[in-house]
């Protein structure tokens, strides 16, 4: 992955801007930023939204609101679901267990097929998820293909739009119509703030429930754009591109490996593991979709008939692609920000270790029974044979010359080490000293 790469995406994104004025101001300061590389704490704390009523709403006040919306059971049917349920800020916004998909619906006995990535660093001001594109480029095969947008399969392109689905969706909070979500909402504490801050002068918001149901779409959106809960920048890794200290001789190998286009060639989907003026806040991926034909995960209800296949950006969520045929299996990658802290992996969850993640990178080729099961008559396990053809093949999933896998073990437990400095929340020595 180039930088030039990462830039054309922030032109193209802008470019297609004009959804509304919200979006094109995020854009705005995330191109800012991209040129100036000031400190991301700079943003957003304090802009007013040029498109509503002389200075309402605010920045604070929106994401204020869309705090307490994103802790509130009330909202969901079952009275027992909020976005926290799925999204658990003591895991980084992502699953609070183990459980490969979080229970649902009104009786909290419904499940989804897929696994709650983490909220962190998805809005971050440097790179950020929107807008799904198709890219044609002309550096080279790998740098083509469909990219970014929201959700797995990067199916929706800003924050407000995804908000309401989970809202809707019969599998989490279960409402059945927008009017459903805002009486729940009329029922909440905070409904006069809500009304206060959002409707047009001499209007009362909560009367329209499609305006009411953007709003507080948009106050979601803005809270997860919040710069202290959701882009901190405070892990190890943070403090070592700052040169506020050394990473550990494994860290440091582990990194080394990660890098390394003969080894780990991690950063060639998951980039900015170098340091370098202009990498003071990488997010590890270039939401490229890629299929790496993860294993079946064989405790999700859906795969218990063998005839289901989730097939990433072709279907069966998304449905605009599904004539796509060189797009089943894909799926978007991930930013590797504080993935020490899941306890399930990939779209499916089906892998429960990080050790393991980096394992089958090394050894899905070459050892496939131990991945997809020494019985299984096909390797690819989740992914239909007609598509076997987009599953990628270069490095790290391709052996050396002499047969031997790119990663030893050692290597894999060094990048294991190296993906745990990514983790927010660390405290440099010096600054532990100080506070004592
Ligand atoms: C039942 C669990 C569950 C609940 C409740 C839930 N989510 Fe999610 N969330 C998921 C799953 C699963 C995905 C991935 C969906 C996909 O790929 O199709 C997801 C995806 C997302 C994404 C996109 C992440 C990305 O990497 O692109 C955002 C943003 C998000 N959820 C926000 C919310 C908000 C806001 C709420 C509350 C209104 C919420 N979620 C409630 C499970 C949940
Ligand atoms: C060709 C692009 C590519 C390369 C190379 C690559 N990854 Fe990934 N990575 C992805 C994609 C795509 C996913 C999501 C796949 C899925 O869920 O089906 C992913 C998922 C992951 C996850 C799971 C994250 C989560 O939230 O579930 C980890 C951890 C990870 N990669 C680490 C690595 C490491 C370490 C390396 C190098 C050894 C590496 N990746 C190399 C594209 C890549």
């Amino acid at each position: 992955m180039t930088a030039g790469r990462g830039i054309r995406r922030i032109v193209k994104a802008t470019a297609r801007t004009g959804a509304t004025a919200i979006v094109a101001a995020i854009l705005l300061d995330a191109v800012v930023l991209a040129c100036s590389n000031e400190a991301p704490e700079a943003v957003g704390t304090d802009t007013h939204f040029p498109m509503v009523y002389g200075d309402r709403p605010t920045v604070a006040e929106l994401s204020a609101l869309g705090r307490q919306m994103f802790f509130d059971p009330r909202l969901s049917a079952s009275g027992r679901q909020s976005c926290s349920s799925c999204h658990d800020p003591a895991h980084a916004y992502g699953p609070p267990d183990r459980r490969v998909v979080q229970p649902g619906g009104a009786a909290m006995d419904r499940y989804g097929f897929r696994n709650a990535p983490s909220l962190t660093y998805l809005h971050s001001p440097i790179a950020f998820t929107e807008h799904f594109y198709e890219a044609e480029v002309s550096g080279g095969k790998d740098d083509e293909g469909p990219t970014g947008g929201r959700t797995w399969d990067g199916r929706v392109n800003n924050g407000h739009d995804q908000a309401l689905m989970p809202l809707l969706d019969p599998n989490e909070m279960a409402n059945t119509s927008r009017e459903e979500v805002v009486s729940r909402l009329a029922r909440t504490d905070y409904v006069d703030a809500f009304r206060k801050a959002v409707s047009a002068p001499g209007e009362d918001v909560m009367a329209d429930p499609d305006d009411a149901v953007t709003w507080m779409t948009v106050a979601l959106e803005t809270f997860e754009q919040s710069n202290a809960e959701f882009h901190p920048f405070t892990s190890k890794y943070d403090a070592y591109l700052r040169d506020e200290i050394e990473l550990s001789t494994a860290e440091q190998r582990g990194l080394t490996a990660f890098n390394d286009m003969k080894k780990g060639n991690c950063a060639s989907c998951h980039p900015g593991s170098h340091k370098s003026p202009q990498n003071h806040y990488p997010i590890f991926t270039d939401f490229g979709h890629v299929a790496l034909a993860v294993p079946r995960n064989r405790d999700l209800p859906a795969n218990r008939d063998p005839d289901f296949h989730d097939l990433g950006v072709c279907g069966p969520l998304r449905t605009d692609l599904s004539d796509r045929l060189e797009y089943c299996g894909l799926f978007r990658t991930p930013s590797l920000r504080n993935v020490a802290l899941r306890q399930s992996f990939f779209h499916n969850g089906s892998l429960h270790a990080l050790r393991d993640v980096v394992d089958f990178y090394a050894t899905r080729d070459l050892t496939p029974q131990k991945w997809y099961g020494r019985g299984a008559s096909r390797k690819y396990d989740d992914l239909p044979e007609r598509y076997w053809k987009n599953v990628n093949s270069d490095v790290p999933f391709k052996p050396k010359a002499d047969g031997r896998p790119r990663l030893t073990a050692r290597d894999i437990d060094d990048i294991v080490a190296f993906l745990g400095t990514l983790t927010d929340g660390y405290v440099t020595p010096a600054a532990r000293t100080a506070r004592k």
